[in-house]
């Protein structure tokens, strides 16, 4: 197997970091257009290998495509990250053209790569790397509800006083301060309806910070956050190519699946070696359905942006 991540930012390098450490793939390519940017990460990171005992061979490029020939999945993580007070919509104008091309470099050299999308705003990002590839759907893939229900289930702990890992909870739209949405009715800790623990007051301060938890980093750390983010990419990576057909939140094209088309927005599926491979219908109530078709109308102005460009 081998893997490509382009951007090798702290998001970029992050991820790169989580897939080596687990040996989900023999080649590791991180690409930045930085010069000997990618290559000195990938060096720092080869200098852990033989503390952490992994044999995945990690290569640095500086935009040389040609490198990361061959890859079965590639991360694309590139891009302006926000600045405090900034939201992901503002990146558009300067990421848009980036993506855009980062996509079809790779497509030159791995025509049969599954991509995942990192990249803000990611769901008109991941429509974006859908319309301008023209590849089968399933292969692209946005990464954004994954993060965000991870960022959902750690609120859900702090108030809960258990662990994360105990807790089923999903965050389905978009990936934006106030176009995504936190399905708190459908959460549970193991079994049991998280709803039956918390008050309403705590449901709504978990679904609130939910919401902006990437901002909250951003104003905290200075940029946009990392280790999720990374660690995300990295569990989409670890399903295709283990074939775990794992169920994430992610961006995916929809076609009238919870009543919409011709948009790639945050819904639950399951990823395995063909990418997304099926879409799973969580029954939305009528304030549910309409939190999506308001948060698939932001969406859709983001996307109407692309034609301005
Ligand atoms: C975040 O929410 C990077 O968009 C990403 O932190």
């Amino acid at each position: 197997m081998k893997v490509t991540v382009v951007g090798a930012g702290a998001v970029g390098a992050t991820c790169a970091d989580n897939i080596a450490r687990r040996e989900l793939c023999t080649e590791l390519v991180l690409l930045d257009i930085k010069e000997g940017f990618a290559e000195g990460k990938a060096q720092d990171m080869m200098q852990t290998a033989a503390l952490l005992g992994f044999d995945t061979k990690i290569t640095g490029s500086t935009n040389d495509y040609a490198k990361t020939a061959g890859s079965d999945v590639v991360v694309i993580t590139s891009g302006l990250p926000r600045k405090p007070g900034m939201t992901r919509e503002e990146l558009i104008g300067t990421n848009a053209g980036i993506v855009k091309g980062v996509c079809e470099n790779i497509l030159k050299h791995s025509p049969n790569a599954i991509i995942i999308v990192i990249s803000n705003p990611m769901d008109t990002m991941t429509y974006l790397a859908l319309t301008a590839t023209g590849l089968p759907k399933n292969r692209i893939i946005g990464m954004g509800g994954t993060l965000d229900s991870s960022r959902f289930k750690y609120q859900l702990s702090q108030h809960l006083g258990c662990s994360p890992a105990d807790l089923n909870a999903v965050v389905v739209g978009g990936h934006g301060d106030t176009t995504m949405i936190p399905l708190i009715r459908h959460a549970t800790w193991n079994s049991a309806p998280v709803t039956d623990f918390l008050t309403a007051d705590q449901q709504q301060q978990i679904v609130n910070d939910t919401m902006v938890g990437g901002a909250t980093l951003t104003k905290l750390i200075g940029t946009s956050a990392w280790y999720a983010p990374g660690a995300a990419g990295a569990a989409l990576v670890e399903s295709i190519v283990r074939d775990q057909k794992k169920l994430f939140t992610c961006c995916v094209s929809l076609d009238g699946e919870y009543g919409q088309k011709d948009i790639c927005l945050g819904v639950p599926v399951t990823i395995g070696k063909n990418g997304w491979e099926k879409i799973i219908d969580i029954k939305l109530n009528e304030e549910e359905q309409a939190a999506f078709n308001k948060s698939a109308d932001a969406v859709r102005n983001m996307n109407d942006v692309l034609k301005t460009l």
